[in-house]
């Protein structure tokens, strides 16, 4: 096992690695000056775009001033939780577009890089999906109808307009292979066929995805090799891979993904991060990942910045978006996107994960959503 353990409450954020950063010398540089006037995408135009994720709320609102901000940063955007089976179709034969409608519609104004999230995965997926009524589960025959069904309805509805799908979401279990997730035990590891075929019958143009956390774990980087080997030997169609960079200050090293970036561009797959934050907070497990059932008890030792982040954290974090990407750009040329998992550090999922009630600073942006030093961090590698 390669660094998937962490040591519990280590007391500081070591920064292995990490040159420091003078945040003052940043703000000074003229890169700063002109993203005041620009946004992030303006400064990767020629590097790869910059995303990220719209929650329902903030869409619902539509606040002018959010989407005026979303708008002069961003030229991707994904829903964080609006197109996911639970959201879109909690109830057979019941679906909720209005949201996802209206996010279509704006990114479509603004001409963005549409990502479509998700089509087939193991979470927030209502139970009726895999249950009869006696709570016992359908069989292979039902399960493949309904997936086939929902990538209808929901690829189908937005043909032509979704630039990319991730297709299939967090299919492997680390170092044990497949996860044994339901559709795996229900259908078999042929689910992963049906989805992206299907996926490419119903909208041809879109560019086909598969997505999971810590893509950095060598076990797991090398069963996705393989796996889009196989898919490939097969003429199964799938173009790229999502990492999605759920990460922490000290964790992963920039070599493990590099070499998983490596690897997965070797073949001929484009590589998307796509789910980007930074958890700065005491480490409350073991095992880290983005499984989102995984949930550990509230202590205040493990909300220690609830006044605000410390100078000393708060350079960290720069010098940690700064090695970030400082890869990325690196890999300008195999990397399509880079997507945060949020804007503003109010909205970020890392306040409730994997410890419900604290106060983290994962994102580019604060809680009024003002740029924060590591997003002049950022700006600064692009002069
Ligand atoms: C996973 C999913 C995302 C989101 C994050 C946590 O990474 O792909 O949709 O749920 O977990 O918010």
């Amino acid at each position: 096992m390669v660094s998937t353990r962490r040591q519990f409450l280590k007391g500081t954020v070591a920064g292995s690695g990490l040159a420091s950063l003078n945040l003052a010398s940043i703000k000074s540089h003229a890169a700063f000056t002109a993203a005041t006037e620009t946004g992030l995408k303006d400064l990767y135009a020629k590097d790869f775009k910059i995303g990220t994720a719209i929650s329902g709320a903030n869409m619902r609102a539509a606040d002018p001033k959010f989407m005026g901000l979303i708008a002069k940063e961003f030229n991707a955007i994904t829903m964080e939780n609006n197109m996911k089976w639970e959201r879109l179709n909690p109830e057979q034969g019941k679906w909720d577009w209005e949201i996802p409608d209206k996010f279509m519609a704006f990114g479509a104004s603004q001409n963005m890089y549409i990502l479509g999230h998700v089509l087939v995965w193991h979470s927030q997926v209502p139970d009726w999906v895999f249950k009869n009524a006696k709570g016992k589960d359908i069989n292979a025959r039902k399960l493949k109808a309904r997936m086939v069904d929902h990538i209808e309805q929901l690829a189908g509805r937005y043909k032509g307009k979704i630039s990319a799908w991730d297709v299939l979401n967090e299919a492997v279990d680390e170092g044990n292979g497949w996860r044994k997730s339901p559709w795996f035990n229900i259908i078999g590891p042929k689910f992963v066929d049906l989805a992206f075929n299907t996926a490419h019958e119903i909208d041809p143009n879109a560019h086909l995805i598969y997505n999971d956390y810590n893509m950095h774990n060598p076990d797991k980087r090398d069963f996705v090799v393989k796996m889009v080997r196989d898919l490939k030997k097969r003429g199964v169609p799938i173009q790229g891979i999502g990492m999605q960079g759920h990460v922490a200050l000290d964790y992963p090293s920039i070599k493990e993904l590099e070499d998983s970036i490596k690897a997965f561009a070797a073949e001929g797959m484009r590589v998307h991060i796509t789910e980007l934050d930074v958890d700065v907070l005491p480490a409350a497990w073991d095992h880290i990942g983005a499984e989102i059932s995984t949930n550990f008890e509230y202590s205040d030792q493990l909300n220690p910045y609830t006044k605000g982040l410390p100078a000393e954290i708060e350079a960290k974090l720069a010098s940690r978006y700064s090695d970030l990407f400082k890869l990325f750009l690196k890999y300008r040329d195999d990397i399509e996107r880079v997507t945060f998992w949020g804007t503003g550090d109010k909205e970020s999922w890392k306040n409730d994960f994997p410890v419900r009630g604290r106060t983290n600073y994962p994102l580019l942006f604060d809680r009024e959503y003002k740029r924060k030093p590591c997003y002049d961090a950022v700006a600064a590698l692009k002069k």
